[in-house]
């Protein structure tokens, strides 16, 4: 018998980048709206399982800062967030959550995120953009390292209570 040419064959693996590919292509970055706080929460509780928003944290980002929350759409549900929060002076703006689905992890989105916070912050009068990130969460410090961020001295012990160290990383505008 003679073998068929391999393209004729996609792996799994083929498959899935593909649908992958189509997804990813699919999804629109856009601010948040009222319905979509449960899909919100949802990929909030998918990416951080341990330590997700409770819902009333946030519903009251959504209504203080509903402007400053960009969610991944595709149509049908949410796939990632970023929340950025200006401080009142207006010249330092934190990061307080940026957020992708396992399993689109890899794919771009987190850098897609922040490059659009980024952007949007240029336009404004923000002179530096902070962050905090556990020492052990080696690809949000990849991904913050290869947009410009550096780290603010050494760990910062308990930073956010008993056993909760962070760094804190800091870019300049
Ligand atoms: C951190 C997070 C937002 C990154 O999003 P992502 O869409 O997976 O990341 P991207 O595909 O955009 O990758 C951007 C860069 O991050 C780095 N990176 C991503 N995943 C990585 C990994 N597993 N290990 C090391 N570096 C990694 C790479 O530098 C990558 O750039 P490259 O693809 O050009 O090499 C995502 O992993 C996530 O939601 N994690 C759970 C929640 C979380 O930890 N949020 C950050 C809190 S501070």
């Amino acid at each position: 018998m003679t073998a068929l040419p391999e393209k004729r064959f996609p792996s799994t693996a083929d498959r899935i980048d593909r649908i992958d590919r189509r997804l990813t292509s699919r999804l629109t970055m856009r601010g948040v709206v009222e319905a979509d706080l449960p899909e919100l929460l949802r990929v909030d509780r998918e990416a951080f399982p341990e330590e997700p928003f409770h819902y009333f944290e946030l519903r009251q980002s959504f209504d203080i800062h509903g402007d400053r929350i960009l969610v991944l759409d595709d149509g049908e549900s949410l796939h990632g967030y970023v929340l950025f929060v200006t401080t009142s002076d207006g010249y330092v703006n934190w990061i307080k959550s940026l957020a992708v689905t396992p399993e689109l992890h890899g794919r771009g989105l987190g850098r897609r995120l922040m490059l659009e916070v980024l952007r949007r912050l240029r336009t404004e009068d923000v002179h530096q953009v902070r962050l905090t990130v556990e020492p052990t969460n080696a690809a949000a410090i990849t991904l913050y390292r290869s947009l410009g961020f550096s780290f603010e001295g050494g760990v910062r012990k308990d930073y956010f209570g008993p056993g909760e160290d962070r760094f804190i990383m800091t870019l300049g505008l």
